[in-house]
């Protein structure tokens, strides 16, 4: 039986005590859930809750880090800063870090390929603004930002690596794509990884659907073919609104 990705970006949410009851009642909630988890807190509250998930079947998950090792870089959080942490899993390329802080694919790239060489395992996130939709873009955009975004990954690394189709319009704007529109994309973004890695891997390939997703949305996204998982943002914020997305099924 297919085993979806459920995945939880707080954002800019959550101090440190609120990280922590957060967490708890997911570990307790979600302990019997077969899905694979993840929950990404902000990095003020990563030692905390790596101490709650730890030994769950939580996984601990940041959203973003630096493109280097160790160095001057004032302000940025490193890989192995990370996995000191715990921290399992970080996300990359959210259309926030992208449009809000000018995060480019060949910074993105040098990101993906850093985590991957520390054997983190990255959600590289893709996705289209309204107007490139509405311009006829969509697909140049998607195979711009996955063929960059995986530039120089090989095969045997790919692995680690779950695809997150977020579509901009529809990151915290209530707006979802429909379960037909979010599947074509993923459909599409499985030819890209073909294109690149050969159709075993475009098959393999975990692909979660972003942007909007609720309880009352997350059963009908996922009985897509293409669709295998979901990254949550503001719905990841409250245990009554994540833990039914978790077990949609
Ligand atoms: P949202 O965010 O669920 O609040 O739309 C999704 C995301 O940004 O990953």
């Amino acid at each position: 039986m297919k085993r979806y990705f459920i995945a939880g970006n707080w954002k800019m949410h959550k101090t440190i005590a609120e990280a922590v009851a957060l967490a708890s009642e997911l570990k307790d909630k979600l302990a019997d859930c077969k899905e694979k988890l993840m929950i990404a807190p902000p990095f003020t509250a990563l030692q905390a809750v790596s101490k709650i998930v730890e030994g769950s079947n939580i996984l601990l998950g940041a959203q973003n880090m630096g493109p280097e090792e160790s160095g001057a870089h004032t302000g940025e959080i490193s890989v192995l800063m990370l996995k000191d942490l715990g921290v399992r899993v970080v996300i990359l390329g959210h259309s926030e870090r992208r449009h809000t802080y000018g995060e480019n694919d060949e910074l993105i790239n040098k990101k993906v390929r850093l985590a991957l060489s520390h054997k983190l395992e990255v959600i590289l996130c893709v996705g289209e603004t309204l107007e490139e939709r509405e311009h006829g873009m969509l697909e140049n955009v998607i195979r711009r930002q996955l063929s960059e975004g995986l530039k120089g990954v090989e095969l045997s690394a790919l692995k680690d690596v779950t695809i997150a189709y977020e579509p901009v319009w529809a990151i915290g704007t209530g707006k979802t794509a429909t379960p037909e529109d979010a599947d074509a994309v993923h459909a599409f973004c499985r030819q890209v990884i073909a294109e690149m890695y050969g159709k075993d891997a475009a098959k393999a390939i975990v692909i979660q659907y972003g942007g909007s997703v609720k309880a009352d949305n997350a059963a009908a996204l996922m009985s897509k073919e293409n669709i295998d998982g979901a990254l949550v943002g503001g719905a990841s914020l409250k245990a009554e609104a994540f833990v039914p997305i978790a077990k949609f099924r």
